[in-house]
């Protein structure tokens, strides 16, 4: 992992205690518009996700520009700091309308490797993509574990 990663990941995840610990507070309708900003971002990933996994699947075909903007797309959105995102008391157990488990915001929650494992195989997406079909399809396998590693131990599954 490179400087700029491990400074992207500190800026993506590395508050999330600070805001924990800060007791200011925090209103349904500030819980409710970050939780509407996080699943937006989500839907921003899986759509652009989708996008290469269409070219990777050969269901669409291989287009270098087209897999270029949406892997660049996907390490934009791993640069953003979601840190406003998730705040104490917006996890599952303790509103409606998200699947943000508690174990998110424990004290040896691992939420930050997690991001860092999706933050690095978007870079490396980034760098694949538009080089030829065969680069992109052995940058989704990374790409697709990075959700799901977070996903797994972090979001509700439905129901
Ligand atoms: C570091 C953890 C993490 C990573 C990485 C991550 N997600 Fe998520 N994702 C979550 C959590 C937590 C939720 C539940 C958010 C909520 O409901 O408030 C979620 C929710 C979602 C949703 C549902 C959004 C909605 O509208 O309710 C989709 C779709 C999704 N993720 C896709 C992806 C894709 C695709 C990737 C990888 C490109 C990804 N996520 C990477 C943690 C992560």
């Amino acid at each position: 992992m490179g400087k700029s990663t491990l400074a992207i990941m500190s800026a993506v995840f590395g508050s999330i205690a600070v805001l924990a610990s800060a007791d200011g507070h925090i209103s349904d309708k500030q819980i409710a518009a970050a939780i509407k900003a996080r699943q937006s971002q989500m839907q921003l990933h899986a759509f652009n996700l989708g996008l290469l996994g269409a070219m990777a699947k050969q269901e669409t075909p291989y287009d270098a520009a087209a897999a270029s903007g949406a892997a660049d797309n996907l390490a934009a959105l791993a640069s953003l700091s979601q840190a406003g995102y998730w705040l104490p008391g917006s996890d599952s157990d303790s509103v409606e309308g998200t699947r943000a488990l508690p174990a998110i915001w424990a004290s040896d929650s691992k939420i930050g490797e997690k991001g860092k494992d999706f933050v690095d195989a978007a870079l490396a997406m980034q760098s694949a993509a538009g080089t030829d079909l065969g680069a992109l399809q052995a940058a989704m396998g990374p790409v697709g574990k990075s959700c799901g590693g977070c996903h797994e131990s972090y979001r509700k599954p439905k129901g």
